[in-house]
């Protein structure tokens, strides 16, 4: 249960008392009924986006969400860095919620692909944990050919990064064709998959992800779409 000012407020539907003069201006309706007191406390479930409207409109849904972004090229995932952000392709809205939106690891700014974006913590650190040995799966474009030994050096986990000191946990390596591959990781490093291609003499041109654990992008996703995640993607991360 929760106060009905302190949920529209953490949604980022304004101030608790912005929300009070919603309720007041009867902008509020739940199962039909417009709501009057502004401390009522509503039973919290999945399903009240489809039951409470907030000025004509479906109530966003509340924590806990992830969110499945067609990460586009172009943009970045941190708030600190320079440039447009992913955050900036959701509601503007949804930059007020608490508990607040964060991105499941990140993706270069040249990186498109399959993000993840959640407020669930337990959820963002089982993905991100080491011990969890989530796969993501990246398609590299690459500026020279393979030369064929690749696929051992990422496989044998003793490879180290430059500037590094632990080697990085055996990948997996598909060739894909003379200048593209799929390689498949379980850590999530710094620029992880541009400077393993770097340490074998190669350069990324372009880099997608397309999955993570057993979960794809979907394919009809254009690049700067999103949704909210179901419970059964969410659960397919993970198997
Ligand atoms: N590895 C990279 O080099 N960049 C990404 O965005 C993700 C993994």
């Amino acid at each position: 249960m929760a106060r009905l000012d302190r949920l529209l407020a953490n949604l980022g539907y304004g101030s608790r008392r912005e929300v009070a003069d919603l309720v007041r201006h009867r902008q509020v309706v739940l199962d039909g009924a417009e709501l009057r007191d502004a401390g009522a406390r509503i039973a919290v479930t999945a399903d009240l986006p489809s039951r409470m409207t907030v000025v004509g409109q479906p109530m966003d849904p509340p924590a806990p969400l992830t969110v499945l972004m067609h990460k586009p090229l172009g943009v970045v995932c941190s708030h600190r860095e320079e440039g447009r952000s992913v955050y900036e392709l959701l509601p503007r809205r949804w930059r007020a919620r608490m508990p607040a939106l964060s991105t499941i690891g990140r993706l270069d700014k040249d990186t498109s692909g399959l993000l993840l974006i959640t407020d669930d913590g337990p959820f963002l650190h089982r993905v991100i944990s080491p011990k969890a040995k989530v796969a993501k799966s990246y398609v590299a474009t690459l500026d020279r050919p393979l030369e064929g030994s690749e696929a051992e050096v990422f496989a044998a986990g003793t490879l180290v990064l430059e500037g590094e000191r632990d080697a990085l946990a055996p990948a997996v390596l598909e060739p894909m064709g003379p200048t593209r591959a799929r390689l498949i990781i379980t850590e999530g490093r710094y620029h992880q998959v541009r400077r393993m291609f770097a340490a074998v003499g190669n350069h990324v041109t372009a880099l997608h992800r397309e999955r993570i654990g057993g979960l794809d992008l979907p394919g009809e996703m254009e690049p700067g779409a999103w949704r909210a995640l179901t419970v059964e993607e969410q659960a397919a991360v993970f198997a």
